[in-house]
């Protein structure tokens, strides 16, 4: 079994921030199955400590998909700005945007834009 491997899935060298969020994109991915797969789960049990504990998790995976939306954002601005401009039309379609999603903040050990460079400031 692969998941047995102490090494499988690690990098043979340092990623580039390109390689990274095409790998980011890869984990986007696993989350949303995991929270399909559990809320899967969900609907087949009645045992009320099993859905808590499920319920619990599957939360957990929609916060690490944001976080990982947010760490891809950082990566490629290009798809922030992609995501700037969904929320926009959502928001001209009467959804509500969610500012946390649009407007990245600087990940920890990750240098922010320079002064006056923005998202938006990227569009030609
Ligand atoms: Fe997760």
């Amino acid at each position: 079994m692969d998941f047995t491997d102490p090494f499988v899935g690690r990098a043979r060298r340092t990623l580039s921030d390109a390689e990274l969020a095409q790998a980011i994109r890869l984990d986007m991915a696993a989350e949303l199955d995991a929270i399909n797969l559990y809320q899967a789960h969900l609907e087949a049990t009645d045992n009320p400590v099993a859905r808590r504990v499920i319920q619990h998790i599957m939360e957990e995976e929609k916060e690490h998909l944001v976080e990982f939306a947010q760490l891809l954002y950082q990566l490629d601005p290009i798809q922030a700005e992609h995501a700037a401009e969904a929320a926009r039309e959502f928001a001209e379609a009467g959804g509500e945007a969610e500012e946390a999603v649009t407007e990245p903040a600087p990940a920890a050990g990750v240098s922010s834009a320079p002064t006056g460079l923005t998202v938006g400031s990227l569009r030609t």
